[in-house]
């Protein structure tokens, strides 16, 4: 089984960036698992409290989840720009300790989204940044720029325009192609 890991930037519960995971992660093929990570409950990174010595126990087991993970799916909203500080904060956790970085060659797709018409494109490049640094494969074709992400689901949570549906299949399709390159 192939484990694809779910992060989503935003934490709220009715978050539309959780409700277009829980969408694509049925878009998947038979063989492949994806399953959310929470990064809610994470310490603002501090090196004082994380060290040779010891580590907060959420930062040893985001760690621990992520290295059990073939590949991850971002899916975030712009916050003034660029990433929630959420996000940011996960992407230093796992990157620790150093030369132990838990994100290390992991094959990633980004899918930033937005009320409005702009569709996170600040967020997706400054993580997309981040990715670079951590040697992360990242799909790079297509992009997923989501606009007028609240009207984009049905009363059961669906995404109801079918052309929405087809370019998020498309875009899994593409990112599962990118993970087959590096994990067999
Ligand atoms: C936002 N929002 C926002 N939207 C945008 O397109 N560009 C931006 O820079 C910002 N900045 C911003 C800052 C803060 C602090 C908040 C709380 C919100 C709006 C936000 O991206 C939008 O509501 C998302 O759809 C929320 O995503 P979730 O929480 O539904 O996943």
């Amino acid at each position: 089984m192939v484990k694809v890991g779910i992060i989503s930037g935003s934490l709220r519960k009715e978050s539309l960036s959780k409700k277009i995971g829980e969408n694509v992660a049925q878009y998947f093929p038979e063989g492949y698992e994806a399953e959310f990570i929470d990064i809610g409950n994470l310490p603002m990174y501090n090196e004082d409290i994380d060290n040779e010595t010891s580590s907060p126990a959420e930062y040893t087991a985001f760690r621990s989840t992520l290295k059990g993970m073939d590949a991850i799916l971002f899916i975030t909203p712009e916050y003034n720009r660029s990433m929630p500080g959420a996000l940011k904060n996960a992407i230093d956790v796992g990157s620790r300790p150093y030369g132990q970085s838990s994100w290390e060659g992991k094959p990633a797709a980004i899918i930033s989204q937005s009320m409005g018409n702009l569709s996170g494109f600040g967020a997706n490049h400054h993580l997309r940044q981040c990715l670079v640094f951590l040697n992360m494969p990242i799909l790079q074709q297509p992009e997923a720029y989501i606009a007028n992400s609240g009207s984009l689901f049905d009363d059961n949570g669906k995404i109801k325009d079918q052309g929405t549906v087809q370019f998020l299949q498309g875009f899994v399709n593409a990112f599962v192609d990118l993970i087959n390159r590096y994990n067999r």
